[in-house]
């Protein structure tokens, strides 16, 4: 059904920059948008369903393309002990951390899991949210990757969200195989990923590299192994320390490379080269009040697309809020306002390997975007928490206010 979405003003986000059409007008058709322009060159033409927008201001759906928010328990007593002056490092050793969540994650049943990532989804969506990353490495075993990765998907089948899920099976060692790290990477790379690949549960593949989790070597291993199932992959690479995990993702091709506090010049320009995108997430910096900053203007000067995401997570990144992502990678990044929204629609969209339909406002992209009632763009990344009144529309359909409770 073709109708038409006037009164409004478009931040198209074409270029990563705001692009904007003011007093515009835009058409969907069926799931897709048909036109964006200047309302008074609106095309006259077959009968179209009208909606006044009522001078809102139009962005793509918000994508947040790097969260890990099906998890069972929550860590706050572990956030009392890092306040307290224990390192994130030292309380994964002490079998804290992501060891924890684990065990949490193992002794939840399917349902307990869908009900407390649904809550936290609705979060989301209710900033802006319509496309969503969801990785698994909660579970680190066949049936608990499993289990992650279903919930993954009956969240994109319940919800009105684009959800894509991320098999992260080499997140951490899973206490089975203790001090059998290239064991459990043979168990990742031979069993989980073929199997939960032809199961249909995995969009990506990604990994930590790190010294508390996998060395280069091991995650190449991993990406060997994505690459002979034609799945792309991603990475959580010089977050803590710098192992030159950037590069090598960029050597495999990957679509983004993640956190990248340590990230150095050299890393810069191979992901360049590949097109690989740096996704940066100022939650968990803030939340580890880490010092050291992502190296912005080598993004910048190189042209590397720079995405923000939340990173939701019980651990590190406890972020129910993209918008406050915005505002943090503002203030604690530098990043310009519209940086940050080009954060999280186009850029992320590649993130996602979704830029073909998603994150730009165009002819033949998909018609998800948000109608904000705000003066102008940059409050998206300017307001600190709270709601923005807004209507969201999904595959050119109103998301109604019931579908967010
Ligand atoms: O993205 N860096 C590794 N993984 C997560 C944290 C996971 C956790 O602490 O539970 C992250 O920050
Ligand atoms: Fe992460």
């Amino acid at each position: 059904m073709k109708q038409i979405w006037r009164n409004c003003h478009v931040a198209t986000m074409a270029g990563g920059e705001y692009a904007a059409v003011e007093r515009a007008a835009l058409v969907t058709r069926g799931q897709h948008i048909e036109w964006v322009g200047p309302e008074a060159d609106l095309p006259r033409g077959d009968e179209a369903a009208e909606h006044d927008l009522g001078g809102a201001w139009v962005t793509p759906g918000l994508i947040d393309c790097h969260t890990h928010l099906v998890f069972g328990g929550d860590r706050s007593q572990e956030f009392e002990q890092r306040l307290q002056g224990v390192d994130y490092a030292v309380i994964a050793a002490q079998g804290g951390g992501i060891a924890s969540t684990v065990r949490a994650t193992r002794a939840a049943t399917e349902a307990q899991l869908y009900a407390s990532a649904r809550r936290r989804a609705l979060h989301l969506l209710r900033d802006g949210v319509t496309t969503l990353e969801i990785k698994s490495g909660y579970g680190l075993d066949l049936p608990n990757e499993r289990k992650m990765l279903r919930v993954a998907r009956h969240l994109g089948q319940t919800l009105p969200l684009t959800v894509r899920a991320t098999c992260l099976a080499a997140h951490a060692l899973p206490p089975e195989f203790a001090g059998r790290a290239d064991d459990y990477i043979d168990e990742v790379a031979r069993r989980m990923l073929p199997v939960l690949a032809a199961e249909g549960l995995v969009d990506a593949v990604d990994a930590f590299c790190e010294h508390l989790a996998f060395s280069p070597a091991q995650v190449e291993r991993v990406f060997q192994a994505a690459a002979q199932l034609g799945l792309p992959v991603k990475l959580h690479a010089e977050q803590l320390s710098s192992l030159h995990g950037a590069s090598l993702a960029a050597r495999h091709g990957a679509l983004s490379a993640d956190h990248l506090e340590y990230l150095t010049e050299a890393d810069v320009r191979a992901m360049a080269a590949a097109g690989t995108v740096a996704v940066l997430l100022p939650g968990a910096f803030y939340a580890l009040r880490e010092t050291q900053l992502p190296p912005i203007d080598l993004l910048r000067r190189h042209g590397v697309p720079i995405a923000i995401s939340s990173d939701l997570n019980p651990g590190t990144s406890p972020a129910l809020s993209l918008r406050l992502m915005l505002s943090m990678a503002c203030t604690l990044f530098r990043l310009t306002p519209q940086e940050a929204l080009a954060g999280a629609t186009v850029h992320a969209a590649r993130a996602l390997g979704l830029q073909a339909s998603h994150g730009v406002l165009a002819p033949g992209k998909v018609a998800d975007f948000v109608a904000w009632d705000i003066a102008h763009p940059a409050e998206l990344a300017y307001w600190i928490g709270g709601e923005l009144p807004k209507r969201v529309i999904r595959h050119g359909e109103p998301v109604c206010a019931t579908a967010l409770d």
